[in-house]
């Protein structure tokens, strides 16, 4: 449970300190993944699963193809949110704010550490759109297999990071009686406001 200190401190400590506590749960099979919701031009949401690669004073960043259906939905509207659900320590955590792309620099970096399969299948797939089946892609990713045998395989332009500045968060943290905890922060003139919500 928290106490008030903790909770009088940036919200990123109050993440840190549970996404620790979840990191080293036996129990949660993957730590980093978070449900990325998007809101393109026609107003309708989507949902999917992205992994967190890093979170700073920055924000939280993550991994894909720009050209994807998020890409696409991110390019006409960058505001985004973020939930983490962590089921055996009983919570949740919402973010909210806006997606950037990070540098390209930071983008290559993290490209270049990936295992050389995943280099060479994001390299291949045109993530979100129709395929014909599966064998284009196998043939793709021996095409590119064999053209960048035995040299570093490039970034393509339409992979990289996004980072999510956050302006809202909200933990959520179970317990009984139904009688949950919920704070709220919003950032306000470059502040952070606490607020407890009614669960
Ligand atoms: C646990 C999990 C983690 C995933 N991590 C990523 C990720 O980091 N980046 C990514 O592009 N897709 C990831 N995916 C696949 C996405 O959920 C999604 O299928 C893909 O990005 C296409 O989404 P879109 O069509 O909405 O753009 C992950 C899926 C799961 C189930």
């Amino acid at each position: 449970m928290m106490n008030d200190t903790l909770l009088s401190h940036d919200p990123l400590t109050l993440f840190s300190a549970w996404y620790e506590e979840m990191r080293h749960h036996p129990q949660i099979m993957e730590p980093t993944a978070m449900v990325l919701a998007t809101v393109g031009a026609s107003g309708r949401p989507s949902l999917r699963m992205v992994l967190l690669k890093q979170f700073d004073q920055q924000g939280f960043v993550f991994y894909s193809n720009y050209q994807s259906r998020k890409g696409v939905e991110i390019a006409e509207n960058p505001q985004v949110a973020l939930l983490f659900w962590w089921p055996p320590l009983s919570r949740q955590v919402r973010i909210e704010g806006e997606a950037k792309m990070v540098t390209s620099e930071q983008s290559d970096q993290y490209f270049q550490s990936r295992p050389r399969g995943s280099q060479l299948s994001a390299l291949i797939s045109p993530q979100s759109q129709v395929i014909p089946d599966r064998d284009y892609l196998k043939k793709s990713y021996q095409a590119a297999q064999d053209r960048y045998a035995h040299q570093v395989i490039p970034r393509p332009a339409f992979w990289g990071g996004y980072c999510v500045v956050p302006d809202l968060y909200e933990f959520w943290d179970g317990r009984p009686n139904r009688l949950h905890d919920r704070f709220l922060y919003s950032r306000q003139n470059d502040q952070w406001i606490l607020q407890i919500l009614a669960p």
